[in-house]
């Protein structure tokens, strides 16, 4: 049984598909911890009412990056995870704590990596003229949304789509996407084979 901790920082929606897909296919792990940097995040009074630990780690008060994701580290490693899942985690993390979880921690990030990395991705998308954009799950490494691509997920811009629009069909490709991948992880049907990930299930990496 692989142990699975998640990192929310506010609504929590991939979190709850990845709770909910885990539970109702019968996953061979269990997700040990919910936790999140902002106090009151939506996401965690959907996993407290799922038998869920939920903790709260406020970066607030932490003096440098470093301390808080020392005690971050100090925190999850209490729940022996075998992958941490950062859905909808704002935070960048120092190289320490990437390391520490080397290819056994997955992201999900709002646009087709290697385009338009950090924030507003949709809205800068929209700007550029962008005729698809989509979402992507990849390991996370030391690189800012950069790190080996696990999958992706496509929708098409069509006319009069906005930020919001675009935003809100992309997560429902997300709550697709992001539980299919962390299965594939528990079971241990991921392997990253000269930094491209390799998957042995026999579906498709890509989602549209
Ligand atoms: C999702 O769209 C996710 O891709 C994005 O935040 C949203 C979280 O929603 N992640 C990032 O922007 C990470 N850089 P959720 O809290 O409902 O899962």
């Amino acid at each position: 049984m692989k142990s699975i901790v998640i990192l929310i920082s506010g609504r929590g929606s991939n979190m709850e598909a990845i709770v909910r897909a885990c539970a109702s296919e019968v996953w061979p792990a269990r997700i040990a911890a919910v936790i999140s940097n902002r106090p009151g995040a939506a996401g965690l009074d959907f996993a407290a009412r799922h038998g869920i630990a939920t903790l709260v780690l406020d970066h607030k008060g932490f003096a440098s990056r470093e301390a808080f994701d020392a005690e971050l580290q100090r925190v999850i490693d209490g729940f022996s995870p075998d992958l941490l899942v950062l859905a909808g985690f704002m935070r960048i993390l120092t190289p320490s704590f990437t390391a520490h979880y080397a290819e056994r921690m997955l992201n999900i990030h709002p646009s087709l990596l290697p385009a338009f990395t950090g924030l507003h991705t949709h809205a800068r998308a929209l700007e550029m003229g962008c005729k698809f954009v989509g979402a992507t799950v990849h390991f996370v490494t030391a690189d800012l949304d950069h790190g080996a691509i696990v999958a992706q997920a496509v929708v098409p811009v069509i006319a009069g789509d906005d930020e919001s629009s675009l935003s809100a069909r992309v997560l429902k490709l997300e709550h697709r996407m992001y539980p299919r991948a962390v299965r594939w992880f528990v079971e241990g049907k991921l392997a990253i084979v000269d930094g491209v990930v390799r998957q042995s299930d026999g579906e498709a990496q890509a989602f549209s």
